[in-house]
């Protein structure tokens, strides 16, 4: 990476006019190169004294030991420290509790910026009442010599390295804006999951995680030593334990490196809007699917259901796949999930399943004790859910190219469910009194599905799934502690060893009362249902997570001008930010209208349409402008029959 000064710093002058003004109550200094950087500039315009005397009038911040020496070097003594492992939420800490930092409330905080802004620290600064003047004084670009990184990312996706070390969060994303040029990002982050990744410190983790990167390794102190010393002791041992699971090491293709930029081979997948959205990255538009898109309220389905049960659909992989693609491609949406059902998965366990039509579904030799848990058996899905492999594998062949395509299966607790009420419940009676009285056969039950489950989602990765979801329906019914002492950690587990590495998403309904747990189970993207308002939610989530949802699925039964309202205002909630994908809060009902269903995926897309951006680049324009020609195409064919 390099370093540039900017030479029009607007930021920098208009910070200088304020402090001297004696308008600024609060600076922040983020790096010591950009303190650094930041005084050069206002050392050219104001004398010495008078700055020196206007930053005294000023509570000073620092976040970490650079930017104090920098500070120091002027003759700033008195400047508050921020303790390791200096993030930004240290420094919040700092600001919160130190009694050098008056209470923020309508006060002015200048932060010098590094990089990109830094937006939940912003935010949190600004919720406590405080207007903040953002001071960018330089700004990271890739270096002038952008060859070593070039053969740093071959290096990597040839596998010729074991280890791979990174000592900055910029380096992450000029890592992975180099590798997207050449059309590797995907090779690369196949490539890093199976290489022991160490990285200096949580936001460097976070930048990795954000490119959907497993961090194995975080330095314990936030330098390059204590990197190198960790990585070196511990990264023999996880080399060998990477290269012992069968899983970690994906063979992927590597693109053909034509050197020239050409939108049109771009991989279409990677880059499209629900993808970039589950990695919270800009889109032009606000993605949307809908849970049950594929269902009886479509005619399409139930010519198809006329003629099999529902349970021989499931089975039958061309029809399933079949089901899967017409919804997707004549509702418009942003993402087609496979047609399966979450309860696919008991029969195989050695329980009987049937569903009897209006009935909803029904579990023959239902679980309720140690020595029944002991008779379940454990779920080698490639030989008794091949069916649903296929499924995926030939969906993806007949969807769109740029159309992700989501796995699913249903989370441990809803599965659990099930398994010991026999079908739906009301009070969930004898789930309860498996968990509370017989703790044991809970915990073995809990870590079968969990196995299985865990199976089941990689299967249908590795068979072409750019996304898996987990249904935890009825996880509302527990109380918090409950959750996080019988639930969480198997769910947990799950996503922990999703491989290979794609966006998992996890909904759960009635879970708004404590929705800090369902975002502690590391999803990147968290389902939220209609009860609660998606702002409120989203901040109880936390910035660190996209959100999928919450429009409740009954609004479908209004007219089509209230759906299109009632789906702005969950726009309006959202405002803008990166990371949402538009959703219901549960599955669409069989009563719902087919035209009200595409007249909100339209109302979505046109509502959320930035005027004239150009996120996403080149490439996603050109995935978009070829969308709309074969949506045009559909309608036609299904108006015409
Ligand atoms: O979303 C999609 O389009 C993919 C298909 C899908 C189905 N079930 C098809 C289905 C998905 C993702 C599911 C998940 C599922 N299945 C869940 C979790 C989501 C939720 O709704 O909470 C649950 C709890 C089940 C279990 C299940 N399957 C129930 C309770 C029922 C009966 C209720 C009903 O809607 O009929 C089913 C049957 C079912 N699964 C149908 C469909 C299209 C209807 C069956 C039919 O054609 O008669």
């Amino acid at each position: 990476m390099s370093e540039v000064p900017l030479e029009e710093n607007v930021g920098a002058i208009r910070f200088g006019e304020r402090l001297l003004r004696g308008e600024v109550a609060v600076a922040v200094f983020m790096t010591g190169v950009g303190t650094r950087t930041l005084m050069e500039v206002l050392h050219r315009r104001y004398r010495q004294r008078d700055l020196l005397g206007a930053l005294a009038g000023a509570a000073l911040i620092a976040r970490g030991p650079k930017p104090i020496a920098a500070l120091r070097a002027l003759g700033l003594s008195t400047v508050i420290p921020v303790p390791e492992p200096n993030t930004w939420r240290e420094v919040l800490e700092v600001m919160d509790t130190s009694e050098g930092c008056p209470n923020l409330s309508g006060l002015t905080v200048a932060v010098q910026e590094y990089g990109t802004p830094n937006r939940p620290f912003l935010e949190e600064l600004r919720k406590r009442g405080a207007e903040v003047l953002q001071v960018p004084v330089y700004r990271w670009t890739l270096p002038s010599d952008t060859r070593p990184l070039c053969r740093a990312i071959d290096a990597l996706i040839a596998g010729t390295c074991q280890v791979a070390l990174f000592t900055n969060s910029v380096q992450v994303s000029h890592l992975f804006q180099l590798a997207s040029q050449q059309r590797k990002a995907d090779a690369l982050r196949h490539a890093l999951n199976g290489t022991v990744t160490a990285s200096i410190g949580p936001n460097c983790s976070q930048a990795l995680r954000r490119e959907l990167v497993r961090v194995d390794l975080e330095a314990g102190q936030p330098n390059m030593a204590c990197l190198v010393e960790e990585a070196s002791s511990r990264g023999a041992g996880m080399t060998r334990s990477k290269e012992a699971s069968p899983s970690s090491r994906v063979v992927f293709p590597v693109e053909v490196d034509s050197g020239t930029q050409d939108p049109s081979t771009c991989n279409p997948l990677d880059s499209s809007v629900f993808m970039r959205a589950c990695r919270r990255q800009s889109t032009e538009y606000t993605p949307v699917w809908l849970m049950r898109q594929a269902g009886r309220y479509m005619a399409e389905y139930r010519a198809i259901r006329s003629r099999t049960s529902f349970l021989g659909l499931c089975k039958n992989s061309d029809l399933a796949a079949e089901v899967t693609v017409t919804a997707a491609h004549r509702l418009g949406v942003d993402a087609a999930i496979i047609f399966a059902d979450i309860l696919l998965i008991v029969e195989p366990m050695g329980l009987g399943l049937t569903f009897e039509d209006g009935e909803g579904p029904s579990i023959q030799g239902v679980i309720r004790s140690q020595a029944e848990v002991d008779r379940l058996s454990e779920v080698n899905p490639e030989e008794s859910l091949s069916f649903v492999f296929d499924a995926v594998r030939k969906a993806r062949a007949g969807l769109r190219s740029d159309l992700p395509l989501i796995g699913f299966a249903g989370a441990p607790f809803t599965l659990a469910s099930y398994i010991t009420e026999g079908g739906g419940s009301k009070n969930y009676i004898h789930t309860k009194e498996l968990m509370y009285r017989h703790p044991g056969a809970w915990d073995s039950m809990m870590q079968l599905i969990s196995r299985s489950v865990t199976r089941y989602l990689n299967g249908q990765i590795r068979a072409g799934a750019q996304a898996v979801q987990l249904f935890d329906s009825w996880a509302g019914c527990l109380s918090p502690e409950d959750y996080r002492r019988s639930v969480l950690p198997y769910t947990v587990q799950v996503i922990e060893n999703i491989r290979p590495r794609v966006p998992v998403i996890y909904f759960s309904t009635g879970t708004g009362g404590y929705l800090e747990l369902v975002a502690s189970t590391g999803a990147d993207v968290i389902g939220v249902d209609w009860r609660i308002d998606l702002a409120r939610a989203w901040a109880k989530i936390g910035e660190g997570q996209a959100v999928q949802g919450n429009l409740d699925p009954l609004a479908l039964l209004g007219d089509p001008g209230s759906i299109a309202d009632k789906a702005g205002e969950i726009l309006d909630r959202v405002g803008g930010r990166p990371g949402h994908i538009f959703n219901l809060g549960h599955g669409i009902l069989p009563q719902t209208s087919v035209d009200h269903v595409v007249r909100l995926v339209d109302a979505v897309h046109e509502r959320s349409r930035k005027a004239g951006s150009s996120d996403g680049g080149d490439c996603l324009k050109q995935t978009k402008r070829k969308k709309r020609v074969i949506h045009e195409d559909t309608r036609r064919t299904s108006k015409g029959h």
